[in-house]
């Protein structure tokens, strides 16, 4: 997770010449660095660079990403009326860039490893549209579900329709497989959960024509997992608030699960890094199903050496977990 980022001294080398935007709407840009992490820490997957804002964008709000603030759009949605005016139509056609750097990574990447692509869940993109940035409580959109929620499912429903578009275009450019992030869905209570924001990732598991690319939903920080193993999708990611292996257990193995390593663990000496990077294998257990990764984004002051070992300690102990089938 945001393997392709600040923390790399070659991703800062091309961020420093473009600005946010102008690196995921350029195909040579956005290709370049989504390789990069390939080369250099030896990832087995490398996800597209782009953003999950890119659909707000293209729907046409104004959308700035300041160094050290994050992602702000100015004219955040206030109004009602705003919803309406949002260009949903065609807006794949107006993504199309991101679909020139699929097909240019999959070049790049000639069949080295498969190429994930990915979207915000409704929800998570609601919250940014109408809180306008990242926030500590979420007041605004979350006053927004309260007071007026039959604006707030147009616009869940608006979103998740696009996303469907966009996902779909996606596979069709050459994705191997897709992940869409609910990164928000922490900060909703186990009923608001299912009401704002599975029920539209639901929709769309049911609405995507895969091809066999297979799908994997993130929800960050839900407390349980039972109503995402009934979803349309392949995999599950899994934050490092949970212990992996009790989460397989409450699915009853009904999905694969992604995770689940606290990305600051890249912080701490050796060491620790391969322990706790054996405590997940350990936690998982054995058999098929476990894809390894973090439990959300790479920091971006994490020292490339770290990350480089952590990836060699999971290729060298993963293997006795993997190897042989024992369920
Ligand atoms: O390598 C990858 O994981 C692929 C690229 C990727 C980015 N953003 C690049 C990025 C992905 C998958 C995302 C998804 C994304 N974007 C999410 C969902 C996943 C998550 O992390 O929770 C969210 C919530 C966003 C919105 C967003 N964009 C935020 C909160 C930020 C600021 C992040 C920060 O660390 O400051 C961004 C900007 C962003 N997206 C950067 C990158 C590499 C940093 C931009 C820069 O170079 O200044």
């Amino acid at each position: 997770m945001r393997q392709a980022g600040r923390y790399l001294p070659e991703y800062r080398a091309i961020r420093a010449k473009h600005d946010f935007l102008t690196m995921c709407k350029t195909p040579e840009l956005a290709s370049e660095v989504t390789v990069q992490p390939i080369d250099i820490i030896k990832t087995d997957a490398a996800i597209l660079f782009s953003d999950i804002l890119v659909i707000p964008e293209a729907m046409g709000m104004r959308l700035d990403v300041i160094e050290s603030k994050g992602p702000v759009f100015d004219e955040p949605i206030r109004e009602v009326s705003q919803i309406e005016n949002l260009q949903a139509e065609n807006i794949v056609e107006r993504l199309d860039y991101v679909m020139q750097a699929v097909k240019m990574t999959k070049e790049k990447l000639n069949n080295r490893v498969p190429l994930i692509g990915f979207s915000g869940s409704p929800w998570t993109l609601a919250a940014y549209m109408v809180e306008g940035k990242g926030s500590k409580n979420f007041e605004i959109i979350k006053s927004f579900i309260y007071n007026e929620p039959e604006a707030a499912h147009r616009l869940l429903q608006i979103l998740a329709d696009s996303v469907v578009g966009y996902l779909n275009a996606k596979i069709r450019a050459g994705c191997d497989a897709v992940q869409i992030f609910d990164t928000w869905a922490s900060i909703l209570s186990p009923t608001d959960f299912e009401e704002f924001s599975l029920r539209y990732i639901r929709y769309i598991c049911e609405n995507l024509e895969t091809n066999g690319a297979p799908v994997i939903v993130f929800a960050k920080g839900v407390s349980s997992y039972k109503n995402l193993a009934n979803l349309n999708c392949d995999a599950l990611g899994v934050d490092w608030v949970r212990n992996i292996g009790n989460v397989r257990a409450e699915i009853g193995g009904a999905k694969a699960l992604q995770g689940n390593l606290d990305p600051t663990i890249l912080y701490a000496p050796k060491e620790k890094i391969r322990q706790e990077t054996e405590r997940v294998l350990q936690s998982y257990g054995r058999g098929a199903g476990h894809i390894f990764n973090l439990g959300h984004g790479i920091t971006p002051k994490t020292p490339v050496a770290n990350v480089q070992y952590f990836i060699e300690c999971v290729k060298e102990l993963s293997a006795k977990y993997h190897a042989e089938e024992v369920e």
